[in-house]
């Protein structure tokens, strides 16, 4: 059985000048010791879809209009506040993109975990680096859940990611099984050299 499985989650947003849906209709699961990373361009629906599972998205305007997501046999759109709060920060965490309190989206994250080691260590760069990936991967080793990432680090989506989950814009979500090299060489074999050219999301007409 999944830890976590989504079917058909949709989340919109009903502001002032019509609906805007940010999530339309994504499934997926993960499996204990997999780590799914999710990828796609700004606005395509990613960290909505994060956000609804963790009970974050502001509700209104948000509003979770389908969908089941289950964890460890429970449903997360289901649950009460409480419950939720019991399971967020402890079973499900979430590293956000925000260059003050985690992650800096704009530094690879190498850098970002060997910095400590370079400034109070003094330790050379190699060595930093290896420790660095050592910790990691003994730290996905143990985990004993599943992992849900979204990523735009090319070595961690072909190297730590197990699946793909690519949001290609319009509400397509797919699912890849495999790293992010071999989404992109199925891409590529699928739609050819467009697949080379970035495109901008085209916006569904907001609904009134
Ligand atoms: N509070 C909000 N009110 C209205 N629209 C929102 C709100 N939050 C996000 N959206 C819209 O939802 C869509 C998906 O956003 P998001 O999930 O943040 O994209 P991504 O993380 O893939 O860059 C975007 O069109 C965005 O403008
Ligand atoms: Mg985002």
């Amino acid at each position: 059985m999944p830890l976590l499985e989504v079917a058909n989650l949709r989340a919109y947003f009903h502001t002032r000048n019509g609906i805007v849906r940010a999530v339309d209709g994504v499934s997926f699961s993960v499996e204990k010791g997999e780590t799914l990373g999710i990828v796609g361009e700004s606005g395509s629906g990613k960290s909505v879809t994060c956000y609804s599972l963790m009970g974050l998205i502001p509700k209104p305007p948000g509003r979770i209009e389908s969908g089941t997501a289950r964890f460890d046999g429970a449903d997360l759109l289901a649950m009460k506040e409480a419950e939720l709060n019991k399971i967020r920060g402890k079973r499900i965490a979430m590293i956000f993109q925000d260059p003050m309190t985690s992650l800096n989206p704009y530094l690879r994250i190498e850098e970002q975990l060997i910095e400590p080691l370079l400034i109070h260590e003094k330790m050379p760069r190699a060595e930093a680096v290896k420790r660095a990936i050592r910790a990691l991967e003994e730290a996905l080793e143990t985990f004993a859940g599943c992992a849900v990432i979204i990523s735009h680090d090319r070595w961690f989506l072909d190297r730590i990611a197990t699946h793909v989950l690519a949001f290609e814009g319009d509400s397509q979500v797919r699912w890849f099984e495999g790293n992010f090299s071999e989404y992109e060489s199925w891409r590529k074999k699928e739609i050819g050299s467009a697949a080379d050219q970035p495109h901008r999301i085209k916006y569904k007409p907001l609904a009134r």
